[in-house]
């Protein structure tokens, strides 16, 4: 099982979900049968270590982080069995992609699966480290519905 977290930048929520995640099945023994990565629709960070006010909030929360950005690329459609954006701009973004269509069954948004109600989770990197502790709990609650979901 391939799990693929996405957001715009790949240096702020989408490798904290990545983080979080790797964390938990971990901690439940899954790691030997999921896998997860994390990239962005965008560009704009290509190569870069995690924002560090996401690594520092990760780090405060007792999850290691460590991620380089890349941008989604067509074959991730194929390679992963779930891919769950942030932001409906992310979820637009990635049904952009040319030969999306046979894959939207896999493409959805993350929060779907937050217990306290579907929505999307807000881009912090204009925000503050208090930004960035919100949405650190808004992924950590969600995570583990999406993780009772597959399991
Ligand atoms: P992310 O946050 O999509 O959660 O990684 C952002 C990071 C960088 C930019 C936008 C959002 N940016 O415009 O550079």
């Amino acid at each position: 099982m391939k799990v693929l977290f996405v957001c715009l930048g790949n240096i702020c929520r989408s490798p904290l979900a990545e983080a979080i995640f790797n964390h938990k099945i971990k901690k439940l023994n899954l790691h030997t049968e999921i896998l997860a990565d994390s990239c962005g629709t965008g560009a704009y960070h290509i190569g870069n270590q995690p924002d560090p006010r996401t690594i520092k909030t990760a780090n405060k929360n007792g999850v290691e982080i460590a991620h380089r950005a890349r941008q989604l690329v067509a074959q991730d459609l194929e390679d992963f069995d779930y891919v769950l954006a942030m932001d409906e701009q992310n979820l637009q973004g990635i049904l952009r992609l040319k030969d999306a269509a046979p894959y939207t069954h896999k493409i959805k948004l993350i929060r779907d699966f937050d217990p306290q109600g579907k929505g999307e989770v807000p881009d912090p990197y204009y925000g503050t480290l208090h930004d960035f502790q919100f949405v650190f709990e808004m992924l950590d609650r969600t995570l583990d519905a999406f993780i009772q979901s597959i399991k």
